[in-house]
């Protein structure tokens, strides 16, 4: 198997077997003949960009019934804009500028620049998520970025002061077109700041449910690096981040514009070389894979109602990877409204709304959203008031 990035032999470290694509939860009527693929990961010899085997096509994950919604977590709705807010002091405070924002979703992020009356375009090609945000005032092209959109983008609106992109870069496959838009795009003095989930933070906490048909690519500061040389521009910053389990922000801008960071070569050098970090993280894996599936036999077997909470694309991960069912976990409540009313994605498990929760309680809840933890658990106090328990996989079972 060739490198997407740079042709260089990838090394396979992990086979999580056939997988349905993760945010496609199903009419009931729709269980049959679902798309299923093999989930396979491998890490490149040369630029050490973890990556998929099989490349999914693009209008079979994004497309206008795309359920996934950023503004349903209050701790990403500040986030992202504390992240606007920044770029309106800093890169976005001169004249007349222009920000392009990829895979802009419900708009969580443009939304602030939008209020701010400040030039912006976001691109997704989501469009139930596109109609969201244009409804809060964002401005936004219903499309896949690439060269192609950026050239047309380049044309109507002229170059970008900042292209931002959060959770997105690592879901196309096709990098290569993408950062020929970019260059393409970008103003000489501008950035390209990209948010991504952290590939130390996946290996250190045995994350494997981050590691599904929407995360392509799995970020390291080194591959992230060796990427954007390729495309002849250069890492000038790195910020570490805690949401989504760990999350590094980018910096990238045309070479010598800016100063180096010093976190870059930092935490560059705490990146594993060695490929036996990989072979061991998928043995992780499957031990907690048998250790999660046993203690929800045993809790059946006992007569506990579990039922799981959040109903993410990484749970499809977990489903899937450990053959978990109705049987197991009879239903998922999320908040989400395009899957409520709809099966699981491979497992076929009914998702509701949050209010099923408490009607009435179960014993345990498998937090399937582990990464918005402390706001769900804030919110479901009442579960633990009435002798409910988590149960948690991040980064081992565990029951809290
Ligand atoms: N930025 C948001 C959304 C992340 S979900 C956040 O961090 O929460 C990923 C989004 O990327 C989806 O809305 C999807 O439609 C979009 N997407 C996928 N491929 C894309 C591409 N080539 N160009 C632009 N957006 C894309
Ligand atoms: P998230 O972990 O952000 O992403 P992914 O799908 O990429 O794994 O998804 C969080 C899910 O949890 C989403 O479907 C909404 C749901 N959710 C709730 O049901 N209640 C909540 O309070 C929060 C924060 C999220
Ligand atoms: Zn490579």
């Amino acid at each position: 198997m060739k490198c997407r990035i740079c042709s260089g032999n990838v090394r396979k470290f992990f086979d999580l077997g056939p997988q349905p694509i993760s945010d496609a939860f199903l009419l009931p009527a729709a269980r049959e003949n679902e798309f299923l693929y093999r989930l396979q990961v491998g890490v490149c010899e040369s630029c050490m960009m973890v990556q998929q085997a099989e490349e999914i096509p693009r209008q079979k994950m994004f497309h206008a019934d795309y359920p996934y919604r950023s503004s349903g977590s209050a701790l990403m709705r500040q986030h992202f804009e504390a992240v606007a807010r920044r770029f309106l002091a800093t890169e976005l405070s001169g004249r007349d500028p222009f920000i392009v924002e990829i895979g802009s979703n419900d708009g969580v992020m443009l939304k602030t620049i939008s209020e701010a009356g400040i030039r912006h375009l976001g691109v997704d090609p989501s469009g139930g998520a596109a109609e969201a945000s244009a409804e809060s005032g964002v401005r936004v092209q219903v499309d896949f970025f690439d060269e192609t959109t950026a050239g047309t983008i380049l044309a109507r609106d002229g170059q970008a002061d900042v292209i931002y992109s959060a959770n997105t870069v690592s879901h196309i496959s096709y990098l290569d077109s993408v950062f020929r838009g970019v260059d393409k795009l970008l103003a000489e003095d501008g950035v390209f700041v990209i948010e991504d989930r952290y590939l130390g933070d996946i290996l250190e906490q045995t994350a494997f449910d981050q590691i599904y048909d929407e995360h392509f690519y799995l970020f390291s500061v080194r591959s992230v690096q060796a990427l954007v040389q390729l495309h002849g521009l250069e890492l000038s910053d790195i910020e570490h981040l805690p949401v989504h389990g760990g999350t590094i922000r980018y910096t990238i801008s045309r070479p010598g514009r800016r100063v180096i960071g010093p976190e870059v070569g930092r935490l560059r050098a705490s990146e594993p070389v060695d490929f036996s970090v990989f072979d061991d993280f998928a043995r992780r894996a499957a031990d907690i894979r048998d250790e999660l599936v046993t203690l929800l036999t045993r809790l059946r077997e006992e007569g506990r109602r579990v039922v799981g909470y959040g109903a993410t694309a990484k749970s499809a991960t977990i489903l899937n990877y450990c053959g978990i069912g109705p049987d197991l976990i009879p239903y998922i409540c999320d908040s989400t409204p395009g899957k409520q009313g709809r099966l699981t994605p491979g497992s076929h498990i009914p998702v509701l709304a949050p209010e099923s929760f408490a009607d009435p309680y179960p014993d345990y809840a498998l937090l399937f959203a582990w990464n918005h933890a402390e706001e769900i658990m804030a919110k479901e106090q009442a579960f633990r008031q009435h002798g409910g328990q988590w149960i948690m996989y991040v980064p081992g079972v565990h029951i809290v």
